[in-house]
């Protein structure tokens, strides 16, 4: 097995697909490292998270950026002080330019709380319940310049109950998302994904979502 790879994460809240993450790499054999957590909001509640893994943190505020070109260009060289193999945007809540997705092409990876295309942007829980769908879920992508619209690579499907509100559909797709992220990192570091056409594949063709119930 070759070295262990570098993962920087981006965050601005809570952090728990971070804790995800970070606990998938305490584990044997795990392909990869936290090597650091970059933040836009000073008092996200992830920044202790990592701290208490003893990860390196910091805090880049935007709102201390003159525009949103100087904000993407400080984040750049901020983790690029980090040597990254792969960025992750794990409610990194800042939609990025496109000079900084160029850059991590191939290697820059977003979970959103829906199954894509369906919701994408903001208050998905919301939209899926309005909507009526029975099945709600997760995605992890590839991120590419238009926004949540990136190559998938894995998906996690929860269903939606007759008396499930906002919170509560939040929480059981936030459950799957902790299984999806690390799992869907871990193809990518190993190299098992594959592209055609567009379409991210995994070369030994394991099932590239999960269905939770609860
Ligand atoms: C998650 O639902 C993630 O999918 C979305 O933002 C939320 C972040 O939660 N992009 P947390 O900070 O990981 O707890």
């Amino acid at each position: 097995m070759g070295p262990s790879k570098r993962i920087v994460v981006l965050i601005s809240g809570r952090g728990s697909n971070l804790q995800a993450l970070l606990e998938a790499a305490r584990t044997p054999n795990w392909p990869g490292q936290v090597v650091a957590v970059l933040s836009n909001r000073p008092d996200a509640p992830g920044l202790d998270v990592a701290r208490a893994f003893g990860v390196s943190t910091q805090a880049l505020d935007h709102r201390a950026s003159p525009s949103r070109e100087a904000y993407d260009e400080s984040l750049l060289t901020h983790c690029e002080a980090h040597a990254p193999d792969v960025v992750v945007l794990a409610g990194f809540m800042r939609v990025l330019g496109d000079r900084f997705v160029r850059h991590y092409a191939g290697r820059l990876i977003n979970i959103h709380p829906s199954l894509l295309p369906a919701f994408e942007g903001l208050h998905t829980h919301r939209r899926a319940l309005q909507a009526g769908v029975k099945w709600a879920g997760a995605t992890v992508h590839y991120v590419t310049p238009a926004l949540d619209q990136g190559p998938i690579i894995a998906q996690a499907a929860v269903p939606v109950r007759a008396d499930d509100d906002e919170a509560r559909l939040a929480e059981r797709v936030l459950r799957a998302e902790h299984r999806l992220l690390p799992m869907a990192l871990a193809w990518h570091l190993n190299g098992e994904l594959e592209w055609h056409d567009g379409v991210v594949r995994h070369r030994g063709g394991a099932p590239q979502w999960l269905i939770t119930e609860t």
